[in-house]
């Protein structure tokens, strides 16, 4: 079985779900069901015997030492962190406990269990670290993308946090043995993503006739990778990455965040027509996040020279299905606006429970 922490999250909930439709395969998930956690995404496993949901945060030793001697895991994927640059910003204490201190826990009973195995299953076993393009810094215009071989030059809490935590990963392996891998990848986007980042917000926000916030001169660039894509190469880098190694994971889409807001109001004015006019009336420009990196740009020629990997949605096919995606389950955005279902998590879980499906 594999061991996936972060699951109940938007990357780590369709890697789940992926996993599961094409493998029987057994996961353990844990997850600390923060704001950004919802096991309304999961629904769709409950009472299946393969997926073992805990939750629980990946700080705690204790039960990571039980979680790893209960189910002995043939692995780790490592999704579980607070990811949102605003929120960083605001209160980067969470970032640094999670992203610093809860992969080093992680990485410490990783190293217990994985010490103890016989040698085939100490070779065969593998630490996946799911990291950004965001620890690269940013670039100029003509700058080449990220190459695995740039250095790190984080420029935000959450960056900082995440480059600390793939040193913290890189050290394990140089110093202990642990055969880790690395992957940094660039903006997601598609199903389940939570309506605070780009893409899902202006979506929301459009269906609602509230202003679409672009922040600055929307001239900022992000590469686009459409989440099952990642989650794929995710696979063949868990199946087949050298230990030791970091993979760069992009999408080959550079798009401003302004041609990113246009595309998505030109979707939604042919598929849900505003009576009151075109949904781009409502970009709003507004003062710009402090810090903000200008250009994020990957170079994924390493995945698919080692490992063949390529991204099979071009950013056309992605944001057709995404924006149809959120058309269609009005019903999971409004939950996890609510906070309904947190509510409902409180009742259910209360902390430290563990449930099954
Ligand atoms: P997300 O914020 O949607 O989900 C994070 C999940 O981790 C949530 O389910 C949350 O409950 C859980 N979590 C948070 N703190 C925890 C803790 N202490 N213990 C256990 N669980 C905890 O994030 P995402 O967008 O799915 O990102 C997943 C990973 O991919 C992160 O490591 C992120 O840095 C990385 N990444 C994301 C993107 C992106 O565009 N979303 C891009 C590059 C890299
Ligand atoms: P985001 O989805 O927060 O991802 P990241 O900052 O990790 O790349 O933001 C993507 C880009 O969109 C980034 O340049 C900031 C910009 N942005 C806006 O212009 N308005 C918004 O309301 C948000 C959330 C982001």
């Amino acid at each position: 079985m594999i061991f996936v922490t972060g699951g109940a999250g938007f990357i780590g909930a369709n890697f789940v779900l992926e996993w599961l439709s094409g493998s029987d395969e057994a996961v353990v998930n844990l997850d600390a069901l923060t704001y950004a956690g919802n096991l309304q995404t999961l629904s769709s496993l409950q009472g299946d015997d393969r997926h073992h949901f805990i939750h629980g945060d990946i700080c705690d030793r204790a039960q990571l030492d039980r979680l790893f001697a209960t189910h002995r895991p043939r692995a780790v994927v490592h999704f579980a962190a607070e990811s949102h640059v605003d929120r960083s910003i605001h209160g980067p204490a969470a970032f640094v406990r999670t992203n610093v201190e809860g992969t080093f826990t992680l990485l410490e009973a990783a190293r217990a269990y994985w010490s103890a195995l016989d040698p085939i299953q100490r070779d065969a076993f593998r630490f996946l670290h799911v990291s950004t393009d965001e620890v690269y810094g940013s670039l100029g215009p003509d700058d080449p993308p990220f190459a695995e071989t740039k250095a790190y030059e984080p420029n935000s809490p959450y960056s900082a946090s995440k480059a600390a935590s793939d040193h913290l990963v890189r050290a394990w392996h140089h110093t202990y043995g642990l055969p880790v891998v690395t992957t940094n990848c660039s903006n997601n986007y598609g199903p389940y993503q939570f309506p605070e980042k780009l893409i899902p917000l202006m979506i929301v926000n459009a269906l609602a006739g509230k202003r679409l916030p672009v922040y600055g001169d929307g001239r900022n660039v992000r590469d686009w990778l459409y989440v099952a894509d990642h989650c794929a190469a995710i696979r063949e880098v868990l199946a087949r990455g050298r230990p030791g190694e970091t993979y760069n994971i992009g999408g080959w889409n550079e798009m401003t965040n302004l041609d990113i807001v246009r595309t998505v109001c030109g979707l939604l004015d042919t598929l849900r027509p505003d009576p009151a006019g075109p949904h781009a009336r409502l970009i709003t420009y507004v003062t710009d996040r402090p810090g903000h990196d200008r250009r994020y740009a990957i170079d994924a020629r390493k995945i698919e020279r080692e490992l063949g990997w390529r991204p099979a949605e071009t950013f056309e096919s992605g944001i057709a299905k995404t924006v149809g995606w959120y058309l269609e389950h009005g019903e999971w955005v409004a939950n996890v606006q609510s906070g309904a279902y947190r509510d409902w998590v409180a009742r259910q879980y209360g902390s430290g429970d563990e449930g099954r499906g």
